[in-house]
Parts: C-alpha cells; structure tokens; sequence
C-alpha cells in the first residue's frame, strides 16, 4: 500500500510515526512534510492547496491512499477533486467530501446542521448585511458575555468573547461592514456563553460506522494557568479524566450518533476523522464546534494511544467496515507539551537551530516536530510551534514532567513552553 500524507505539522509527523509501523505500509510521502515527517518517509514539496499537484503526484506514484492532516485542503474540496477525475478517483482519500467539510469551513453551516438533527449546542442566531440592524438589536438584548463568530475559516482568529455590549457592537461592525475576517467572515454566528470544562473527542467515520477514538484536552493560552492569547494549543493529555462512562454515553448519544446519521441522512460524504469540540456545562456536553479534521496537538496524544494498526483503520474507512474492526487502546495517560518559538502566537523568530534532538531518547516519550525543516545537516524552528513531545505515565503529573523534563534537554534560542500542562488535575 502506498500513501500519501498530506500537511506539515506535530499532528502529520504522528501520523506518519504511526502509519509507518503497519505492515501494510509499502511506502509513505508527506507532502509538504516537516523535518519529523521526513525521518518517517519521503517527503514531498508540494503545498497542501495545490490539488492539480498533489493529484498528477498520486497517478505518477501509484498512491492508494491519501491522509489529509489540515482543513483547509479539506475545506476547499480535495476528497472532490480526487473523486471527479477519472485517474483519480479509486484512490481513497481519507476526510470528508467538500459539503461534509463545511462543518468545519462554515459556522452557519454548523448550526444548521445541528439544529436539523437536535444536536445540543449554544443558542444562537446568523446575520448579514441583509439583517445588520437586527443583529445590532439582538447583541444589545443579548446577556454576557456574547460570543461572536466569523462564518468562514479565519485561522482560529474569529470567534470573539465579548465581555460588554460596546465591544461586541463595534466588533460586530467590523466582521460585517469592513469585513475584519474576510469576505466569509461578513456572515456572523452571534451565541450563548457557555461556561465549562472543554474537551475533544475524536471519531473515524466511514460514512455509515463510526470508531470513537481516545478523547483529549488542549491548552490552548499561551500562559501558565491558562493565561494570555490563544494559541493553536500548547498541550494536550488525553484521557481526561472527568470523562467517565455516564458522560461518555451521553456524547454518544446526544451528539456524536446523531452527527452521523444527519450526515447519512443529508448525504453529506464523511469517510475520515471527525474532532467534535465539545463542553462539559455542569455534566451535560455541548458542541461548541466541529473540525473535519484531527486536532493538533491532541492528535500527538490521541494517537500513540491506539494499539491498532493505523493503516488497517484506514483501509476499514474506505470500504466503510469499520463495524468489522474494535478499538484498542493504551491504558496509559499520554501528556504532550508542545515548545513554541518566543513571542508566539504573536510575531516570532524561524530559523533557529534545535539542539539536542540525538540525544534526548527517554523510554515513554517521543518528540514529535511541529514548525521545523532541515537546514543541511541541522534542524530549524519553520513555525510558531516547533516540537511537541508526548510522555507516557501512570499519572498525568508522571507523564507531564516526563515531556517537561524532555524539553529541558532540547534547546533553541527564545524556546518556550507551558510547565503546567495537566496541572488542573491531580
Ligand atoms: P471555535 O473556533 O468555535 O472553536 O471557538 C474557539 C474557542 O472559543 C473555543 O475553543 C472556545 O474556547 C471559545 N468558544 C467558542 N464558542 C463559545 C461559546 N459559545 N461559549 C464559550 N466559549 C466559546
Ligand atoms: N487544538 C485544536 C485544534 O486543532 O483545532
């Protein structure tokens, strides 16, 4: 089996980790790939946007499978290209066709979808241009905090907590009539506050079964305690602990069946992962968002916790047989903390040199490599968040100063990470 990955984060250099230890794996390309990605397979320079490229790829090198890691290939039609062209189209992408996608790509489109099939979420209500004065009225009556969410994709940027009603106004304002997030982002999602505990939880889906993966949180401000900008994550551990089987069956129930049977019902293609952002509001859960896609950096811990073979899962997904195959995972607590370039998730540094790599191998961790590339014989920061490395431990404590104890041996200039990764549970 030949397959393609596509992406270049900590998330697509776990996959990979993990997809290269099947069997069924003849050969493994990472396009574009990451200096981690490339110590798995060949990597590829071809950007996950350019579908013309990454297609001619797949029939020049016999590629059975494609594994794409981010959104926006997603977002932007991939599983379609793929499906429409007649030297294509046997191969089995894995991710969800275009219309499926826009439960990432489009909050409106979300809530839709959630209302139609009774999923419990926030309140909420979409305006335009069409209805701007309606939305100035609705935010005035609204209670606080309101939240206000850009529709389309904007890099994680466009949701908006706002704390008094002036703020939200001119916020308001500014999504819609100067288009602050984007021409997709003048259409605005405006809803409830829920206050709680987030988790992810993640399912394969084959469009007609689903496979519940290990659930995770992420720490998502940059700072101690929970403090400061929000990033892409800075850590995640998984399982979490205030998931027991009561509020498990409850996700199941409430959300994640019926998330799969609208989109059967509204033929609506899902072969590939499924992260549903979800909140714990005093034990009942919520869907706060849904990404096509695995997280990062929850997927650093999420994976190493499957024991199935990868490939295997796969394959079960493309042929939609993944009622044939059970889930086994690790028992263990996984923690990764991911080491950020300084001034993240603001302007900072690439370029830098990472030392220690070679020496730091500790039994039950494993780095994973973020925002690097290769420079000659070194490895250099490429991004804001450069290495993530995941421990195993018997505690979340354990398995936390294992990864911080990790990255205190790895060094580069203005390094930067969270000590206090699954510090809020004991
Ligand atoms: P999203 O892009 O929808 O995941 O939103 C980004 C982040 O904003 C989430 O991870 C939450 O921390 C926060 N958020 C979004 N919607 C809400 C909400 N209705 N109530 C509270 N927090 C929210
Ligand atoms: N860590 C959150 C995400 O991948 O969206």
């Amino acid at each position: 089996m030949k397959i393609l990955l596509v992406g270049a984060g900590g998330r697509e250099h776990a996959l990979a980790w993990k997809i290269i230890q099947s069997n069924l794996c003849d050969k493994l390309f990472i396009a574009p790939g990451n200096a981690g990605t490339e110590k798995c397979g060949e990597n590829v320079d071809i950007k996950v946007s350019d579908f013309e490229k990454l297609s001619a790829f797949c029939v020049a090198n016999k590629i059975d499978i494609v594994v794409v890691g981010p959104e926006e290939p997603l977002v932007n039609g991939i599983y379609d290209f793929f499906k429409k062209k007649h030297a294509t189209a046997h191969i089995h992408v894995i991710g969800p066709a275009k219309e499926a996608a826009q439960l990432e790509g489009s909050k409106a489109f979300a809530k839709e979808f959630m209302r139609r099939n009774n999923i419990p979420t926030a309140a909420y209500k979409e305006f335009t241009a069409s209805n701007y004065e309606q939305g100035i009225e609705y935010i005035r009556n609204h209670t606080l905090p309101v939240v206000l969410k850009a529709d389309g994709l904007a890099a994680g940027k466009g949701v908006l907590i706002c704390t008094n009603h002036i703020e939200a106004l001119a916020e308001f304002e500014l999504m819609i009539q100067r288009a602050k997030f984007g021409e997709a982002g003048k259409k605005v999602v405006i809803e409830e506050f829920l206050d709680g505990i987030e988790l992810s939880v993640f399912v394969l889906s084959d469009g007609k079964n689903y496979l519940l993966l290990p659930e995770a949180k992420d720490y998502k401000r940059i700072g101690v305690g929970g403090t400061g900008p929000n990033t892409g994550g800075m850590g995640a551990i998984s399982p979490v602990p205030f998931v027991d089987d009561v509020f498990l069956n409850k996700i199941k129930v409430r959300i994640i069946e019926p998330t799969i049977s609208g989109l059967k019902k509204e033929k609506l293609e899902y072969k590939g992962f499924l992260f549903f952002g979800l909140i714990n509001v005093k034990g009942e859960p919520l869907v706060i968002e849904y990404n096509c896609r695995l997280g990062d950096p929850e997927t650093e811990v999420v994976i190493p916790r499957i024991k199935n073979d990868l490939v295997e899962l796969l394959i079960a997904t493309a042929h939609q047989k993944l009622d044939e195959v059970k889930i086994d995972v690790d028992p263990r607590i996984a923690v990764a903390v991911m080491a950020v370039s300084g001034g993240y998730p603001n302007e900072h540094a690439i370029g830098k040199e990472i030392e220690g790599l070679n020496d730091t191998v500790i039994e039950g961790s494993i780095i994973f490599y973020a925002g690097t590339k290769k420079d000659g014989d070194k490895v250099v920061s490429n991004g804001g968040r450069v290495l993530a490395v995941t421990s195993f431990g018997d505690t979340i404590r354990e398995a936390a100063e294992q990864s911080n104890y990790m990255l205190e041996q790895l060094y580069f200039e203005d390094m930067y990470f969270r000590e206090d990764i699954g510090y809020d549970f004991k």
